[in-house]
């Protein structure tokens, strides 16, 4: 298992459409293993795989509170949503440190494949439901501020820079 960097925003692979994953192979459970580390070493409760810069539709979630529910999904597509939206606020480990409101269903239907390669359909509510609308964007190149208005997403990429050069003297 390895700690792998996570690619920062705006990275162009952040933006691009990852591809489905046609074989589970070896590569690719080593892979989902080793982005589950990197989610809990970060810490955080979601990674997609282009955030390692991997453009395949490929996450790891994880929203317990006692870090020991797992999810891997591959291949994963929302199925149904409720009726109802609310307004949470979310961040993002290829963003650290930006925290902004977005607007997301309040009940998902996921459909996936497990790293047997099962299908599995599971309904989701809450954080985790916001967690895989979160992480399934991300596998269509987008990320949790192009859901925002034009003037909000310019004010969270300034703070974003700030952050970075405070960060790079910081380091000095
Ligand atoms: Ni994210």
């Amino acid at each position: 298992m390895a700690i792998l960097p996570i690619v920062q925003y705006p990275a162009p692979v952040l933006a691009e459409t990852a591809k489905p994953v046609a074989d589970i192979t070896e590569e690719i459970r080593t892979l989902a293993a080793d982005m589950a580390e990197t989610m809990y070493d970060a810490p955080g409760v979601g990674l997609a795989a282009p955030q390692i810069d991997r453009s395949i539709r490929l996450v790891t979630i994880d929203v317990s509170e006692e870090k020991n529910h797992l999810i891997t999904m591959i291949n994963p597509e929302i199925i149904a949503t409720g009726e109802e939206k609310d307004t949470g606020e979310e961040g993002c480990l290829s963003l650290p440190g930006i925290y902004e409101k977005v607007n997301r269903f309040t009940e998902v239907t996921v459909r996936y494949q497990d790293l047997e390669g099962k299908t599995i359909e599971m309904e989701a509510d809450g954080l985790l439901a916001i967690c895989i609308q979160h992480e399934l964007d991300h596998l269509d190149g987008k990320v949790f501020v192009d859901h925002l208005s034009q003037l909000k997403r310019n004010r969270a990429c300034t703070k974003l820079r700030k952050l970075r050069q405070q960060a790079t003297k910081d380091n000095q």
